[in-house]
């Protein structure tokens, strides 16, 4: 290992010129990071929102140290197959002696923000590569600080105060209580705005009649899924991505089942309650 491996001048911020995302160069995260290249990652992923690590073979220690360099890696709430690293969450749809070894099946996932439907969401998440289909399973991430900041200003006036209802399909999954969040949150960081509902999670506006909140909702979808606020991500093996969860939505485009897809993924939770 050279001395300076991972040394803050060797990193590289490449923005993808999309809405959102940049590419990191000359970080190798086999290796440590020195602090002041953890800071400028941490800049980083303020501007940018999603970062992308590409050509990494890490071990899962090392992608978990990596997720502590931004907070505290944790276990998901969901339960999964006992595995050496409990902090890595399998998402896949490969079955090992009839069993899924990971979540989220080859489908369509609509856009949502990483366990909205908990009242502490999902901060951080991190997804890396080990096997991808021939086909489909990319990721897509809007950028909700760009989608608040065009709609227009009689639509933010109305968004003001609002709070909507964010529950899991499968039923398990939900604390029994409903939570529900600002439909615009402040990201305690950077003090911007940004748009906080997706079809995936979010049911419906409280207060509002079952119609009106299905009007404003479909409104607010189809807003922030155009193409003008939208990164696709087509996957290589060895990708590692890091996202903000506070300021995006992601979804995942459907993949042949008959194809197999592994992803190790990371999660690290806020302290904060979002607020508006
Ligand atoms: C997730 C997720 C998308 C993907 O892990 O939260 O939405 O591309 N994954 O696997
Ligand atoms: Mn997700």
């Amino acid at each position: 290992m050279a001395l300076n491996t991972n040394s803050i001048d060797q990193m590289q911020v490449v923005p993808t010129g999309g809405p959102l995302g940049a590419e990191i160069q000359g970080l190798d995260l086999t290796h440590a990071l020195p602090e002041d290249t953890v800071q400028r990652l941490h800049q980083a992923l303020l501007t940018h929102c999603v970062l992308l690590f590409r050509g990494q073979e890490i071990s899962d220690e090392e992608q978990v140290r990596f997720t502590n360099y931004f907070g505290q890696a944790v276990e998901h709430v969901r339960k999964q197959m006992p595995r050496p690293v409990k902090e890595i969450f399998f998402v896949s749809n490969v079955q090992k002696d009839g069993q899924p070894i990971g979540a989220l099946g080859n489908d369509d996932i609509p856009f949502h923000s990483d366990l909205s439907y908990l009242r502490r969401p999902g901060t951080l998440s991190i997804i890396y590569a080990v096997e991808l289909p021939s086909t489909g399973g990319a990721t897509k991430w809007c950028n909700c600080y760009a989608a608040y900041e065009a709609l227009n200003p009689d639509l933010k006036a109305r968004l003001k105060g609002l709070r909507a209802v964010h529950r899991h399909h499968v039923e398990s999954q939900n604390p029994p209580e409903m939570i529900d969040h600002p439909v615009v949150c402040t990201h305690p960081e950077t003090g911007r705005k940004a748009l906080y509902v997706g079809p995936h999670l979010t049911r419906y506006i409280v207060g509002f009649s079952e119609a009106e909140s299905s009007e404003l909702l479909r409104r607010l979808f189809d807003h922030m899924s155009q193409e003008r606020f939208v990164w696709t991500h087509d996957w290589q093996v060895n990708d590692l991505v890091i996202w903000d969860n506070r300021c995006t939505m992601h979804r995942r485009e459907r993949f042949p089942p008959t194809e197999r897809r592994i992803m190790k993924r990371t999660q690290i939770f806020n302290d904060e309650i979002p607020y508006e």
